[in-house]
């Protein structure tokens, strides 16, 4: 069956600065946490690439974008990085507004529409070194740097994003020791996930102050992006599995859901955390703030479903209590190169528990990719890679939105993540999830993949050219 996509539904590219960027010392940009581990260990990077080169963008944002534009992509997401765009007073740097001004003007020119999200896991050093988001007053300047960023560019950004999967810091860098400085403890980790709660928040209340003042347009609207991925367990589980479920939708879902839709935290995870001396430490006046932290809109990342049971030790090598352990469900297929399972009908599920429990929010699939190792074996005579692999994965995650949007879920668009090959975090350029080839051996040249065409031969079928 042909797969075809409804008009007015938005086919774009995800992105961010610090993926792309490169130019890591260029105009006066601060240091990142990320340019910090990869000076202390880059082999703690695949291939010993460091954070520092990104894909090029900051020299080729204008090839880029007439790229998008050349498939018919109709919006595209990046960061601005709050190393380029702040200086260590807290003031704006000039330099760093002046080329976030120029991707503005040539997404305007090329008229797509800029979707610009605050903050992509990239804390600039120095405030990492006083504590990163364990410190109240990260969570501050986080704040001010949103509001200057509303007021430099509110003319100009329809969309705005606080975060991209605040879940993610609190995970990779304080529970499960994953990324510096590899950390695994619980309590920290839910600190700093109440303090980005927080921070996010404050951007809103910022957000909306900022219109009210007339810095933005009047149609601006303001999101938070997460893996909200609804975990599963066994087909037949206990009541100790229902609980680990609990939880883990708890903490990584009901967390942001419930803050994001009605400006609170799950009291019964709130609970539960208390119960076990996990809870964060919560001063007079925040729950004020967190009423802020409704948005107009949700993207939603979807790469693999969580699946839990209950844990086999009560508690973990630090000594506090575990909530579940991952359950490795007998039929799953996997992403080998990266790890990962791949459950297309995930993202229907997610459609499903939006239209019941959060009838009035509309979202979007803000991250959905594919990456795959050593793609040059995919080469053909002419030297386009055949990567058939990651147009199936998208049509199959393409034809489940299709299906929860015809059942009444308000998805209103598709972002792919990595359009053009970009640089993955501690996998570097390990795994390519591009329909854009980057060449790292060419001066970053880029070339279509097969998977670009079909893209394109897909937007053409939505808007009846082609
Ligand atoms: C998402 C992130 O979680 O997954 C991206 O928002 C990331 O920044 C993407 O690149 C793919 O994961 P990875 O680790 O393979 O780059």
């Amino acid at each position: 069956m042909q797969l075809t996509i409804p008009k007015g539904f938005f086919m774009g590219a995800a992105m961010s600065g610090p993926q792309t960027e490169g130019a890591y010392k260029k105009d006066h940009r601060l240091e990142s946490f990320w340019d910090h581990w990869s000076d202390l260990s880059v082999s703690d990077f695949y291939n010993k690439v460091g954070s520092y080169v990104g894909n090029d963008f900051y020299e080729r944002y204008e090839e880029d974008i007439k790229l998008f534009k050349s498939l018919h992509l109709d919006s595209f997401r990046t960061s601005i990085q709050w190393t380029r765009l702040m200086d260590q007073d807290q003031k704006l740097n000039p330099e760093g507004a002046a080329f976030y001004h120029k991707v503005c003007a040539c997404a305007k020119e090329n008229d797509i529409e800029l979707f610009m999200n605050l903050y992509h896991f990239d804390m600039p050093y120095y405030l990492f070194a006083r504590g990163g988001w364990e410190n109240r007053e990260v969570v501050e300047a986080y704040a001010v740097y949103a509001r200057t960023a509303f007021r430099e560019f509110g003319k100009e950004i329809r969309y705005w994003f606080t975060f991209n999967e605040p879940i993610v810091e609190p995970d990779q860098e304080y529970r499960h020791g994953a990324w510096y400085p590899f950390l695994k403890d619980e309590k920290r980790g839910m600190q700093v996930q109440y303090h980005i709660a927080l921070a996010h928040s404050l951007a809103v209340r910022e957000f909306r102050k900022a219109k009210e003042e007339g810095y933005l347009l009047k149609d601006a609207q303001i999101g938070l992006i997460n893996a909200f991925a609804p975990p599963y367990t066994k087909e037949d589980p206990t009541p100790e599995d229902l609980e680990a479920l609990r939880m883990t939708d708890g903490i990584h879902n009901r967390w942001w859901l419930d803050l994001s839709t009605s400006g609170t935290l799950p009291g019964d995870v709130l609970e539960t955390l208390k119960a076990c001396g996990m809870a964060p430490e919560m001063r007079p006046g925040d729950e004020e703030i967190l009423k802020c932290g409704r948005v107009d809109w949700l993207g939603f990342n979807y790469y693999q479903p969580t699946r839990v049971q209950a844990p086999k030790e009560k508690v973990d090598e630090a000594g506090y209590p575990k909530f579940a352990d991952p359950y490795i469900w007998p039929e799953r297929r996997m992403n080998v190169y990266r790890g990962w399972e791949i459950y297309p009908k995930g993202i229907y599920d997610f459609g499903m528990k939006m239209k019941r429990e959060y009838p009035d929010m509309k979202f979007f699939i803000s991250e959905n990719g594919m990456g795959v190792e050593h793609e040059d074996r995919f080469r053909n005579e002419e030297g386009e890679i055949q990567d058939d692999y990651r147009i199936e994965f998208v049509q199959d995650h393409l034809e489940w939105v299709m299906k929860a949007i015809e059942e009444g879920a308000n998805c209103v668009g598709y972002h792919y993540w990595g359009v053009i090959d970009n640089w993955s975090w501690s996998n570097a350029f390990k795994n390519r999830y591009g329909f854009i080839e980057v060449d790292l051996m060419g001066n970053y040249q880029r070339k279509l993949k097969k998977s670009a065409h079909w893209v394109k031969a897909l937007i053409e079928r939505r808007d009846g050219i082609g």
